[in-house]
């Protein structure tokens, strides 16, 4: 379980989450049992001022043994930044958009400049004398909010020119806008599972017309057990027009446990951090199991109860 409500959750916020409290947002995840934690993004303070702070968050966090700490980079800049940010960092997640369009309003450069200039990211991770692993996350995989249908020969084709460049591990295929549907997610993903069966392949979906769910569970299907997920269901990219929340991490943990998929993550304790979620941010989250509770979290019977009960056998018969 890969959990983004730092990064994707928090580039769309309105109000400045302040350092210190996604630092305690942070070590509390950390404590859940969660495989890899995105803590922020070093992109342009001006596209995304909530994430300012991206060097302050990472020096201050409790580095958990076994959590792999990831961060968002787009371009070069964002790369100096994390080499020399101060703190260690396992990996790095670079991103560029299938759709021309959208990797036009997100990062300003065109989908073939995008990959060289992350090309050279990866040959200076490579160089750099601490390890890091480097992720792609690929946008707009199963649709654009602008272009509408991506054939799927372009999503492997960007993968597979990510993925032949030597120190890129993996790939995230992403529903930036939620526009992903069970079956279109498993053609995908089979066939992208057929062309790279070693590679490290995630799925971050979007629940922005409630199949985010059905979308993971199709993932899964295909044979995909890495996913991202934000804590509450926040989540968005502010440059997607459209774009809304992320899967909830503790409704899909909910959902694989109940399947019979062990998580390794503690659910009570997910569903703790997850409470305290809505004073952080300032409004409600559209998390579900944190309201409704696990599925036999029971409710007190009535007081009533039992005089219907009275009531009903006094009748006799069955
Ligand atoms: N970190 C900090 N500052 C950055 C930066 C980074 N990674 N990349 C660019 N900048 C700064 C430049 O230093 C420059 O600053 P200045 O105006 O003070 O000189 C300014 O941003 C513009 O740089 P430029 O290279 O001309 O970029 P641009 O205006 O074409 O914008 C991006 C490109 C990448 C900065 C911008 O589109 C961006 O950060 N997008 C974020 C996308 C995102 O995070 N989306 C959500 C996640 S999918
Ligand atoms: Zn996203």
């Amino acid at each position: 379980m890969q959990e983004v409500v730092l990064r994707d959750g928090l580039q769309s916020e309105r109000a400045f989450v302040p350092t210190a409290q996604k630092i305690a947002l942070a070590d509390a995840l950390s404590r859940t049992g969660i495989a890899k934690l995105e803590v922020t993004s070093f992109v342009s303070p001006k596209a995304i001022p909530n994430l300012a702070d991206a060097e302050d968050v990472l020096r201050g966090i409790t580095r958990v043994p076994g959590v792999l700490y990831t961060v968002l980079v787009p371009n070069m800049r964002g790369a100096e930044r994390a080499l020399n940010c101060g703190a260690s960092i396992d990996e790095w997640n670079l991103v560029m958009s299938v759709s021309e369009s959208h990797n036009l309003m997100n990062l300003r450069m065109t989908r073939e400049q995008s990959f060289t200039q992350l090309a050279a990211v990866v040959a200076l991770a490579r160089s750099s004398p601490t390890p890091v692993a480097i992720n792609v996350s690929l946008s707009c995989c199963f649709g654009c909010p602008v272009e509408g249908e991506v054939p799927p020969a372009e999503v492997h084709r960007w993968a597979a020119r990510f993925l032949e460049l030597d120190g890129v591990g993996g790939v995230s295929l992403c529903d930036t806008t939620g526009m992903a549907f069970p079956s279109q997610v498993q053609t995908i993903c089979n066939e992208h599972l057929r062309r790279w069966p070693d590679a490290e392949t995630t799925l971050h979906f979007h629940n922005t017309r409630g199949l985010g769910l059905a979308n993971a569970l199709a993932g899964l299907a295909a044979g995909i057990d890495r996913f991202d997920a934000s804590l509450g269901g926040l989540g968005g990219c502010p440059f997607a027009p459209g774009a809304t929340g992320n899967i909830c991490t503790e409704d899909l943990v909910h959902l694989l446990e109940l399947e019979g998929c062990a998580t390794g993550v503690d659910l009570p304790a997910l569903l703790e951090v997850s409470r305290q979620l809505a004073a952080t941010v300032g409004h409600d989250t559209p998390g579900q199991v944190v309201k409704a509770g696990q599925r036999l979290d029971t409710k007190p019977a009535p007081d009533w109860l039992e005089g219907v009960r009275a009531r009903a056998l006094a009748k006799g018969g069955d």
